[in-house]
């Protein structure tokens, strides 16, 4: 579907599911690009519940001035599913009727995005911005947020192996990924962890004491072993702090490194601790390639939108920033390529 520039004046944009070091730059790329072209910006305040609620901002030069550098969401953001009450959808496309939006750009994840599919079938143009600290969106090589993630991630495991070598002590370190373990696989090669334990792959204790006994016996009598929270022993569900799910249907996880880490006590003799990075990883300022990255995707998200290519997903493919079909396709998982993870085990131990 194409329009011509002058039939695009008023473009929407929201950002959803979990916050992500680099969503102010995105929201500020769009901005910037669409006002260059005389387009009027609205801002959905949380997410998809914003359109429910009909709370927006205006966005202009000023509302978007000073916030590269910032984390978070200026827009706030929500895990709302306008299609698990059947009544919502259809009155969240009249308020994006009534407030005479031409397009909505929408910055999220695999939930976020597959509210967008559907509205794209119901004929809204939709252009959306794929987002996720934990990389595990296929058809984009990167999200952003997760080159912060892993920084931070690395920081704290740096952080951890000087005490582990004073103390002589095991350190759990449990870090953010639900499906994939891309922050454990690449924080822990980063940091070089002595074992990496990610969901793709079920933990298996035997294996990972043996690998902490090993080491002590050839000397090093520390160790640092990064856990993904979505990761789960052999033929064991995942840990969940409670059984509590949200609009999409995920439970909140965390506990797997507790777990773990009084396994490993429990089972070699060693005192072994644990450190949850929890929300830390999402927090705070975003690194420069996220500040870019997140750059370059809200300009080409703008220029979709002023083209009249709706339906698209920006993406990186290599060093380019492509178009690719907004379907369920895009919205699937990518999870930790296993060449990629073996490559990661060599270090184990
Ligand atoms: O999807 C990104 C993510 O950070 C996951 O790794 C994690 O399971 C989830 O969000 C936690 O989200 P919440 O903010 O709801 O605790």
């Amino acid at each position: 579907m194409s329009v011509s520039k002058s039939r695009v004046h008023k473009v929407g944009i929201l950002t959803g599911g979990g916050d992500c070091p680099g969503l102010n730059p995105v929201i500020r790329a769009v901005t910037r690009r669409l006002l260059a072209d005389g387009v009027q910006v609205t801002g959905i305040k949380n997410g998809w519940k914003g359109l429910l609620t009909n709370e927006t901002v205006p966005l202009d030069f000023s509302s978007v001035s000073g916030i590269v550098h910032r984390g978070g969401t200026i827009l706030g953001t929500s895990r709302t599913n306008p299609y698990k009450k059947p009544e919502d959808a259809p009155k969240l496309l009249a308020n994006y009727n009534a407030l005479g939006l031409d397009a909505l750009i929408a910055i999220g994840g695999e939930d976020t995005l597959g509210v967008a599919v559907k509205l794209i079938k119901e004929g809204l143009n939709v252009v959306g911005v794929p987002k996720t600290i934990d990389n595990d969106l296929s058809n984009t090589d990167y999200t952003f947020g997760f080159d912060t993630a892993v920084n931070i991630a690395m920081e704290a495991i740096d952080r951890l192996h000087t005490t582990a070598e004073s103390h002589h002590r095991i350190m759990v370190v449990e870090v953010m990924g639900r499906h994939a373990g891309w922050i454990a696989t690449c924080a822990g090669i980063a940091g070089g962890a002595d074992i990496i334990l990610i969901p793709e792959e079920a933990i298996d204790i035997d294996e990972v004491c043996h690998v902490i006994e090993k080491r002590h016996k050839r000397g090093k009598d520390f160790s640092i072993v990064v856990v993904a929270e979505g990761a789960r022993f052999k033929n064991g569900p995942m840990v969940a702090r409670e059984d509590k799910k949200d609009a999409f249907g995920h439970v909140r996880l965390g506990g797997i490194g507790q777990t773990l880490s009084n396994m490993i006590e429990e089972r070699t003799g060693f005192e072994t601790r644990v450190t949850v990075l929890g929300h830390v990883q999402r927090g705070g300022s975003p690194t420069a390639f996220d500040r870019i990255l997140g750059t370059r995707f809200g300009i080409k998200a703008a220029e979709l939108v002023l083209a009249g290519d709706f339906g698209k997903m920006v993406s990186l493919q290599g060093n380019q920033i492509v178009a690719v079909a907004l379907d369920q396709q895009a919205v699937t998982m990518k999870t930790v390529d296993p060449e990629f993870y073996q490559m990661a085990k060599l270090f184990f131990g």
